[in-house]
């Protein structure tokens, strides 16, 4: 099976979740800190890549004239069309395509975003020249994502990809910063945040089967009874298990 339909399998399973407020708190606790970053505005031609359901689109909506939200599975489009109808949203438009080929002419936008893909994806190098392209020079870029933090013992992507198995590699923001440059992006700004999230509803949210889900939490126990470091640094808040990632914003413009 091919990377792209590991990635519309596992999606296809998940696109529900993503609009569960039960299991969805991971992506919309700091979803308004990410607008406020983008700092989008009234005249602003948007486009979120790798969308999803389209939450960073439909957020973006709300403050610039229009947003385009591209998307690999068709099923996380279809279920971010519904919630954007049913808010009767009118400026957002959702396409199926590649973030590795994006079916836009150069210059087409003012603010590109992408959320939580830059790990997801096997060719990050590429989608950010893409995004590249299709900003307009001067336009902005913005690249939220999980990040590895340097020194961290552990592998973490061992433990998301026992999850779900379409994740591919987390970065450091020096990483992730460089390939932007690289892309052609002057950087303008980041910021890195430490994000505490509950083990059992990060399980939920990816229908991590029952037996997976137990040797990811045996493990993280097992760290914290003095056995090997994982990467997930596990704490417990009122008697449950959690886990810590590190989140960062980096915006940039088109040169
Ligand atoms: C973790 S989800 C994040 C969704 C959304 N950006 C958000 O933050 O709510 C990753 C998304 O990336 C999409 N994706 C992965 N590789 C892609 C590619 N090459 N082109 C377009 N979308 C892709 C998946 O289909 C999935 O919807």
């Amino acid at each position: 099976m091919s990377h792209r339909d590991l990635i519309r399998r596992e999606f296809a399973r998940q696109a529900g979740t993503f609009e569960d407020s039960r299991l969805n708190d991971a992506f919309t606790r700091h979803l308004d800190r990410l607008v406020d970053f983008a700092a989008p505005t009234a005249d602003d031609v948007c486009l979120d890549v790798a969308c999803g359901t389209g939450m960073v689109a439909r957020a973006l909506a709300g403050r610039a004239r229009h947003v385009t939200a591209l998307d690999l599975t068709p099923e996380m489009l279809a279920t971010g069309k519904a919630s954007a109808d049913a808010a009767h949203l009118r400026n957002v438009v959702f396409q199926e395509g590649d973030a590795a080929r994006l079916p836009f002419v150069g210059g087409s936008f003012s603010l590109v975003v992408t959320r939580f893909s830059m790990h997801q994806v096997t060719e990050p190098e590429t989608v950010l020249a893409e995004m590249v392209r299709v900003c307009r020079p001067g336009g902005r870029l913005v690249v939220a994502d999980l990040v590895r933090t340097p020194g961290l013992r552990g592998d973490p992507d061992r433990m998301e990809r026992l999850r779900d198995p379409s994740h591919g590699a987390m970065r450091t923001v020096a990483e992730i910063e460089q390939a932007m440059v690289v892309a052609g992006a002057a950087l303008v700004a980041s910021e890195v945040f430490e994000v505490e999230r509950p083990l059992r509803v990060w399980l939920d949210q990816s229908r991590t089967p029952a037996d997976v889900g137990a040797g990811i939490e045996a493990e993280l126990r097992a760290e914290l009874d003095g056995g090997e470091p994982t990467g997930m640094r596990p704490l417990l808040v009122d008697g449950e298990l959690w886990f810590t990632q590190t989140w960062s914003h980096i915006t940039a413009r088109a040169v």
